[in-house]
């Protein structure tokens, strides 16, 4: 299928080079530079040396070598199999197969033409096996489902085996045991930290929570509007500071600057939600405590007050488990939007709209209003029996992707539990006697507690308003979006789909005598 296609219609060009002589650091860096996976290693006279790819370099690492001393011909691949840019991409798929390589030098009339990576080839040969040559696109299911649109490192949900995880570490014990920072840094930086990297890091989120210049009185203004909703001002106010720290497109910046706007502006979100929620209270805004961590800074600026640790900690696990979930709509609005180079702030602003629908972003509060509704446990089996004889959905159980335990309301539940109080009780009742009425009155549907049931009763026992539920959601999935924002950007391809036509047959001439008007 592949073999009408040339490896010059493939290939990434011009190829990034290097010289053998410098540093693994320096090549790093031409590597980040260039957003490519691997670069040619010239010889003086341009002949092909090597090839050293970021794998090499990351493998070194591991091992313990110092990049700023150790030199590229240490860790290249020498003498490597090369291609012509005339071959066929058949014949160089071949060669990754057998050879197990990643990266080949392209070479035409004795220069390196381009580097061939197995992602472009893969790639080609699977769009030619989805879409025969000349053939209509073939239609994705709607929705998407069951269909890989990109690959991600930053993580998974593996909804039958019932849990998900951030970069291969499982998500739920990240919470137990890790703070925000630090699975923050591990999903935006792409490891845990040391503790070092971490001091350096919290100290570069703290800095980065000071509002931009012109930026307060505005939210002044956004929060007095009519028909103020937390998460609309959240989404304009995001969009805003975007504008006001000039944030520039992704196309034009290198992947460590992406990374210091993703911070910049992951860190500003609680700091712009709580201005925005005090303005619309009447009440003068509350600066983020430098001492505090991302969590206890979200209650001190809520309420004025540092918070107790154990509600601060509360929050903090809910807040580490929705950083990422998957490749969800808001995340995949956020990589459409950065892959057609734009910048962070409009792609952060896009996954907020994404996140606003009642679909995704839903209601957190739903749940908590249906505790509400039943009042007391002697209300709790009524309740639920008359809820779902008129066949309404029980708030709280069911989803999409876990057909067992979802991973999150098993956490939550604890952390409900070990902060305590009577809503925290009243609802571990009314969950069983749900799961109780469910399992008769709807049985064979799988259908288990989700992440909405005690995600409002932690965030309420903890001082967190009702309607700032989902904005709370949203700044925690910032990270997740920025995450992702990264990955696009470090190896960009522009998200173009396209669509089945089913209109009027196409061309249809205007009716006739229909003149202008
Ligand atoms: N209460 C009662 N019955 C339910 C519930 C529920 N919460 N959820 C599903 N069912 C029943 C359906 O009525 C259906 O029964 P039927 O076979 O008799 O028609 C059966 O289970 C299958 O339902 P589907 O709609 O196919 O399930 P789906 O996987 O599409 O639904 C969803 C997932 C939308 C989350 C659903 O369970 C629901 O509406 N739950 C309540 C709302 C809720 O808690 N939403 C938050 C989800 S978590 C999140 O999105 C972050």
């Amino acid at each position: 299928m592949t073999e009408a296609l040339r490896v010059r219609d493939v290939m990434h060009k011009p190829p990034v080079t290097v010289g053998a002589d410098l540093t693994l650091s320096e090549a790093a860096h031409a590597l980040d530079e260039h957003k490519v996976g691997a670069a040619a290693v010239l010889d003086s006279d341009g002949g092909v040396r090597g090839i050293v790819s970021e794998r090499d370099i990351l493998r070194s690492l591991g091992q313990g070598v110092d990049p700023a001393s150790t030199r590229v011909s240490e860790v290249m691949t020498a003498h490597p199999v090369t291609v012509a840019a005339d071959d066929s991409v058949a014949q160089a798929l071949e060669i990754f197969r057998t050879r197990q390589f990643r990266h080949l030098p392209v070479l035409e009339n004795g220069h390196v033409a381009g580097i061939l990576s197995i992602r472009h080839v893969v790639r080609v040969a699977h769009i030619e096996e989805v879409k025969p040559a000349g053939s209509a696109p073939a239609l994705a299911p709607r929705g998407l489902e069951g269909v890989a649109v990109a690959e991600t490192a930053v993580g998974d949900v593996r909804g039958e085996e019932g849990f998900f995880h951030y970069r291969g570490y499982d998500a739920c014990e990240l919470a137990r045991r890790c703070s925000f920072e630090q699975v923050w840094h591990l999903l935006v930086e792409g490891e845990l930290p040391d503790s070092a990297q971490l001091r350096d890091f919290r100290g570069r989120t703290v800095a980065a929570r000071s509002l931009p210049g012109g930026v307060d009185p505005l939210l002044h203004s956004l929060a007095t509007l009519p028909g103020y909703s937390p998460l609309g001002a959240l989404r304009t106010a995001v969009s805003l500071t975007g504008a006001a720290l000039q944030v520039e497109p992704t196309l034009d910046i290198s992947a460590v600057q992406v990374r210091a706007e993703a911070l910049r502006l992951a860190s500003l979100t609680p700091v712009l939600l709580m201005r925005l929620h005090r303005y619309q209270q009447g009440l003068p805004a509350v600066d983020p405590d430098p001492d505090l961590g991302y969590a206890a800074a979200y209650l001190q600026m809520l309420t004025g007050t540092r918070p107790a640790e154990t509600a601060a900690r509360a929050l903090e696990k809910y807040l580490v488990l929705t950083m990422d979930h998957g490749f969800n709509s808001s995340t995949f609005t956020a990589r459409v939007i950065t892959s057609t180079g734009s910048d962070i702030g409009s792609a952060l602003t896009g996954a907020i709209g994404a996140l606003a629908g009642p679909l995704h972003g839903g209601a957190p509060s739903r749940a908590l209003a249906m505790l509400d509704a039943i009042g007391t446990p002697d209300h709790a089996e009524e309740y639920l029996r008359d809820e779902i004889g008129a066949g309404h959905r029980l708030m709280g159980f069911g989803h999409r992707v876990y057909k067992t335990d979802d991973p999150r309301s098993t956490l939550l539940r604890e952390v409900a539990a070990e902060i305590g109080g009577e809503q925290a009780e009243f609802a571990q009742f009314v969950e069983a006697t749900a799961l109780r009425v469910l399992n008769e009155l709807k049985p064979g549907r799988r259908l288990y507690t989700n992440v909405e049931f005690y995600a409002g009763v932690v965030m309420n026992t903890v001082g967190v308003p009702r309607d700032m539920f989902t904005p709370t959601f949203a700044c925690s999935r910032t990270v997740g979006w920025t995450a992702a924002i990264a990955e696009q950007a470090a190896s960009n391809r522009l998200i173009r789909p396209s669509a089945l036509y089913v209109g009027p047959p196409a061309l249809r001439p205007l009716p006739e005598g229909y003149a202008y008007a």
